[in-house]
């Protein structure tokens, strides 16, 4: 289960899974995105959920599990953004982005965990951010918020990897094609201001973020728990 899978990340999460033989749930609003990324994958289907909607978590676990019968693999990409310096910030914003990015991938991912559990080899793969270990201005709330993420892929991994279940954070700095990341390619010169500040000198891709979340859930990641992967060139070498 990818959720945030309509487009961007999630949907190029969702590709990656399903050419490594998953079958694949995609979860997010856009109907006609989601039917469409569901449609293209040999084995998958598509639920329509607002995440940040505590009764949507139930329904899309339920799904899913008639769907397919199990549950290995959950990917918490979902999340929304509000940049601008903390003085300005609203309630409105704060709890919109605690309601998605923090709120609803505890409560999704604590529905979950009795199907990871059953499952035997459960991975948790939570899609965080570098804002997480470097900061920067204007970011204040969404960074927190991914920091809380972080905290509990920790917290998780150490709860339930008596259970079989890994649970891990990809930490991705801005990624090119990602649409999150538009609004601070509008206001900053990559080229000039980023790009010389990554060792590996360019950005992060979906396709990146994809093969990254794909060997988590893979076999040869099975001794990797609770680690916080920051996917950035060396910009936090
Ligand atoms: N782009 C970057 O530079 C960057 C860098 C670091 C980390 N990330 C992280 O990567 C992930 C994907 O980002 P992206 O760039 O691909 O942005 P995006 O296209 O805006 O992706 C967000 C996804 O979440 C879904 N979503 C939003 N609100 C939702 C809700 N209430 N309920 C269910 N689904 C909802 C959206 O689908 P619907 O609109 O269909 O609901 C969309 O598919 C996010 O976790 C982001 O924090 C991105």
């Amino acid at each position: 289960m990818v959720t945030g899978s309509t487009g961007g990340i999630g949907a190029a999460i969702a590709r990656g899974l399903a050419a490594a033989g998953a079958a694949v749930v995609v979860v997010g609003r856009r109907e006609e995105e989601g039917a469409a990324v569901a449609k293209e994958l040999p084995r998958a289907t598509f639920v329509a959920a607002d995440l940040s909607r505590r009764d949507a978590h139930r329904r899309v676990l339920d799904t899913a599990l008639d769907h397919f019968g199990r549950l290995d693999i959950l990917v918490n990409n979902a999340a929304v953004n509000a940049l601008g310096p903390a003085i300005g910030a609203t309630e409105e914003d704060f709890d919109r982005l605690v309601a998605l990015n923090y709120r609803a991938v505890f409560f999704l991912t604590q529905a979950a965990l009795p199907a990871l559990v059953a499952s035997g080899a459960g991975r948790v793969i939570n899609v965080s951010s570098i804002g997480t270990i470097k900061t920067f201005p204007g970011g204040a709330v969404y960074n927190s918020t991914k920091a809380a993420l972080d905290n509990l892929t920790r917290s998780w991994a150490q709860e339930h990897g008596p259970d079989g279940v890994r649970v891990n954070a990809v930490n991705p700095g801005l990624v090119a094609d990602g649409p999150m990341a538009a609004p601070v390619q509008a206001f900053l010169d990559i080229e000039r201001d980023v790009i010389p500040t990554i060792p590996a000198r360019r950005l992060a891709t979906a396709a990146d973020v994809a093969a990254v979340v794909t060997f988590l859930a893979g076999p040869g990641a099975d001794f990797l728990n609770g680690v916080i992967l920051p996917l950035d060139g060396g910009l936090t070498a």
